[in-house]
């Protein structure tokens, strides 16, 4: 069994993706080819912000995020320690301050409570506070990343008010949660900046590295077009900053345009999936579900469940394989336990939630072509191993 099925996705869209492959190979328009704009301008319109600008990565997004918005050393953006990794690598590679902020329990996303008390923290320097990263340096509150992890928007309503109040860029890194919804509203279009990853394991993804920013600010997406090409000025002998080679492939525009297409309908069918996981499992009391908020929707980029304790899970994990069934958990190290943030001198302890999460969490397979048997022989084997 596939934890993600790429394959019975190609073979529906195989006539397309091969003959939009075909198409660029004739027009050789390999670098920013006419597929590049028609995707970026359907992307847009689908999560509702006026401009999409593509890039070579979810990380390379990240980066360019945060050059546009003018990210300077010692600046702090706050963001949760349960997520990939990228996401705060890239604040770290700027010389910018990483300051974590533990998540909520049943949505696995940033807590607005602590974050309130971690910008607090950091203006009023006191981490009695709230835990902050070791440093000599005057910190200066730069910037807030909420993460849609697994697929649900993170909890913007609250988060946007104290971005306002601190008078704080958002940037929304919606790696895993493009298209899921908060009060109607898109995930894409959240902040002053949303980035996403097109990394094929995405629920929207190409066949090799991708990402997107989306803006609805005339002049950011004039600088992330410029970044985006060298920091590009008029014309390529001419430039005005410092920016990097972060432009997608017209290839990977051509075979995202078919997936594009069927998008909506795979996102409804990961929910259906979801929806008879939670189903099932919501009756075991030894098990804790994801929670999707009334005013939410997911898209189920991973479908996460909570076991009692780290050997239950060990134990469920192991009879799953036995099963040939991949499990998988994300994530084992939250990111305060990463030794590339070691410098930061943050302990395990300092985000409780997280820290407990890691030794219970594991994902179920989850895409939109897992078949009623296969999802059936899933839970039995768990219900019968808890
Ligand atoms: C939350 C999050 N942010 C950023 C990224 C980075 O995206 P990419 O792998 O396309 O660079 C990922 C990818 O896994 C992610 O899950």
């Amino acid at each position: 069994m596939q934890f993600i099925d790429l394959k019975t996705q190609y073979t529906l869209l195989k006539e397309q993706i091969n003959s939009n492959i075909q198409t660029v190979l004739e027009h050789g328009q390999y670098i920013l080819g006419p597929e590049i704009e028609t995707l970026e301008k359907q992307l847009a319109d689908f999560c509702g912000a006026k401009y999409a600008l593509s890039c070579a990565s979810g990380t390379d997004a990240l980066v360019l995020a945060y050059l546009a918005l003018g990210v300077k050393p010692n600046d702090v953006i706050f963001t949760t320690p349960f997520t990939f990794f990228a996401t705060a690598e890239t604040i770290a590679i700027l010389g910018a301050v990483p300051v974590f902020v533990d998540i909520d329990p049943r949505t696995f996303n940033m807590d607005p409570a602590k974050l309130a008390l971690a910008i607090e923290a950091v203006e009023k320097n006191d981490p009695s506070i709230y835990p902050l990263p070791k440093t000599d340096k005057a910190l200066n509150p730069f910037a807030i990343v909420p993460v849609d992890l697994f697929g649900l928007a993170a909890d913007y309503e609250p988060i946007l008010a104290l971005a306002k109040k601190h008078n704080l860029k958002v940037i929304e890194d919606t790696a895993q949660g493009f298209g899921a919804k908060y009060n109607n509203q898109t995930c894409g279009s959240f902040g002053d900046i949303a980035c996403t990853s097109f990394f094929p394991a995405k629920p929207l993804g190409c066949y090799g590295d991708g990402g997107m920013c989306f803006t609805s600010d005339d002049k950011l997406i004039e600088i992330l077009r410029s970044l985006r090409v060298h920091g590009q000025g008029i014309d390529k002998y001419n430039n005005t900053r410092i920016g990097i080679n972060g432009r997608m492939d017209t290839l990977q525009a051509a075979i995202m345009l078919p997936k594009v297409a069927i998008f909506p309908e795979e996102i409804e069918k990961r929910q259906c999936i979801a929806e008879i996981y939670t189903k099932n499992f919501n009756t075991c009391k030894e098990l804790t579900t994801p929670l999707i908020p009334e005013n939410c929707t997911s898209i189920w980029a991973q479908y996460s469940l909570l076991a009692e304790n780290s050997s239950k899970r060990a134990h469920i994990m192991s009879a799953l394989q036995k099963e040939d069934i991949p499990s998988v958990i994300y994530y084992q190290k939250p990111l305060q336990m990463q030794e590339a943030f070691s410098d930061l001198a943050y302990k395990a302890e300092d985000f409780p939630v997280s820290n407990d999460l890691k030794d219970r969490i594991f994902s179920l397979p989850m895409h939109a072509y897992l078949k009623e048997s296969e999802q059936k022989k899933i839970i039995e084997i768990v219900k019968n191993n808890l």
